[in-house]
């Protein structure tokens, strides 16, 4: 068991605070995983803010966890581990001091979490004042979340400046697609089962597609994302974890350094995009008014009420990893908004059978597919031919085996990404967080891309509810591929 630890959420009235980071705090309570004595101290501007917090908080509650989650008891008694305070990241004041004093209240050598729920450009201004003010002791992390930094160059800033206070051990960058069950068990899969590991390289594959697809457009983060786009916001982080999960050699240990330094072999490996080969390798597109499961919602442009824009809603790639075991197997990677289906899933897609001995009688044999589905639901499934029963003739079919992995463990387990995040940075556990050289690797693959979209192209429109722009499809149509779509056999 956990031993108790403070968390400072700095930004606790924040969006990101009261939908994601309470409700997994209330979670962790109701397993029994938020060990007496810990305090959750979410930080507001005001004193106002302060006073009605717990109200805050419990209307939040209320309005994003699932009904059955919700109780009167279990609220009451998790109201007891919250401590509000008032404290301003642009004005070290006395309310820091206040602060300060909350936590001394408990033995120094109790874990501090600083979960900085700001934007990145007062993470290293935060860290300062935790530092001026004496805050930082020896067992303090601090949690800061992506995207870190607009480029390479802002990245390495602003790493730099959070590294002056804070060693690398104690900063824990998150990545909450490496928090969902499903990805962990994508390591899982791998790594202890030798019927997939020994079909897992170029000589089975065909290709690999890892598709994170929205159904929701802007919401309210209209400023952020316009400066973003879908390859900050999504590319430089959530699928380049992935890819690195699916690619990467088998770490030694199942420790943070094994697995940081084989993801960051795999990033390292990615084959640059420059110049022409970014026109060529990549769709970026922006949707326009559609129909999304029978309701008419705005286009892009409408949603921002600008005229115009060139931000990406949706991003696909074709990426090609220079290794021994990847040689010549595409990784197509994609993301959007708006797009048909909210869906996550790695689809492996093996290479046909070497030699049909079904094809006078049968005809052509589909290859086998494994998809790791990491939302809506968390599914693993293979699909393999087999013969039909019902018939004399030979008839040949493919099947899929499908695991449901939250029937396959009903036991009232919710599965929650921060939840499994902050707890690991309380145990002060960062395998599932992002090293400094991960984030700069990264950034070197992406700032190319980025500085080729700025100097030439805008681009493809495609209709809210589709999959996409049509130039997507062609690009994988040029190996003969094609993309799955959930849903579709
Ligand atoms: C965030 C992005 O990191 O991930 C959002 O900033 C995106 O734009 C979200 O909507 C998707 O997360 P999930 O867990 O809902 O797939």
């Amino acid at each position: 068991m956990l031993n108790p630890f403070d968390i400072i959420i700095f930004g606790g009235g924040g969006d990101l605070a009261l939908r994601k980071l309470l409700p997994a705090m209330y979670r962790a309570y109701q397993e029994g995983n938020l060990p007496e004595g810990s305090r959750i101290l979410p930080t507001v501007r005001e004193e106002t803010q302060r006073a009605e917090y717990i109200e805050t908080a419990h209307k939040a509650l209320k309005e994003f966890l699932a009904k059955d989650e919700f109780n009167a008891k279990d609220w009451k008694a998790f109201a007891t581990f919250l401590v509000p305070v008032v404290s301003n990241v642009t004005a070290p004041d006395d309310n820091w001091d206040v602060l300060k004093g909350i936590l001394d209240e408990h033995d120094s050598t109790k874990s501090r979490v600083f979960y900085l729920s700001l934007p990145p450009a007062v993470y290293g201004t935060c860290c300062e004042i935790l530092s001026v003010k004496n805050l930082i002791t020896p067992t303090s992390r601090v949690v800061v979340e992506k995207p870190i930094g607009y480029c390479g160059e802002s990245a390495e800033a602003i790493n730099g400046k959070i590294a002056e206070y804070f060693s690398e051990e104690q900063i824990f960058r998150i990545d909450h697609y490496l928090g969902k069950e499903t990805v962990q068990n994508l390591m899982a899969l791998r790594f202890s089962n030798s019927l997939f590991e020994n079909m897992w390289d170029a000589k089975s594959i065909d290709n690999i597609q890892i598709s994170i697809s929205e159904t929701v457009g802007l919401e309210t983060r209209a400023g952020f994302y316009d400066k973003a786009g879908a390859l900050r916001d999504m590319v430089q982080n959530h699928l380049l974890q992935l890819l690195c999960l699916v690619a990467m050699e088998s770490p030694h240990k199942l420790n943070a350094n094994s697995i940081r330094n084989e993801k960051l072999k795999v990033l390292e490996a990615l084959r640059p995009l420059i110049g022409s080969d970014v026109d060529k390798n990549i769709i970026r597109g922006q949707y326009v008014p559609g129909d999304l499961n029978g309701k008419i919602v705005p286009g892009y442009l409408e949603e921002l009420n600008e005229g115009s824009s060139k931000t990406e809603t949706f991003v696909g790639i074709r990426a090609h990893i220079d290794n021994w075991r990847w040689a010549g197997v595409p990784f197509y990677l994609r993301t959007g908004k708006r797009m048909a289906k909210r869906c996550a899933e790695i689809v492996v897609q093996y290479k046909k059978v070497s030699h049909n001995v079904y094809e006078d009688s049968v005809g052509e044999i589909e290859p086998n597919r494994l998809v790791i589905r990491l939302q809506p639901e968390e599914t693993i499934q293979l699909t393999l031919m087999s013969k039909r029963l019902d018939n004399l003739e030979m008839q040949l079919e493919p099947v899929t085996m499908n695991i449901e992995l939250s029937q396959a463990y009903s036991n009232g387990f919710h599965s929650d990404a921060y939840k499994r995040l902050m707890l690991d940075a309380a145990a002060n556990n960062p395998s599932l967080f992002i090293h400094r050289d991960e984030v700069r690797q990264a950034w070197k693959w992406i700032d190319p891309i980025i500085d080729r979209w700025q100097e030439k192209g805008k681009p493809a429109l495609y209709r809210a509810g589709s999959w996409g722009p049509e130039d997507a499809d062609e690009l994988l149509a040029e190996n003969n591929h094609v993309w799955f779509n959930t849903g579709d056999k």
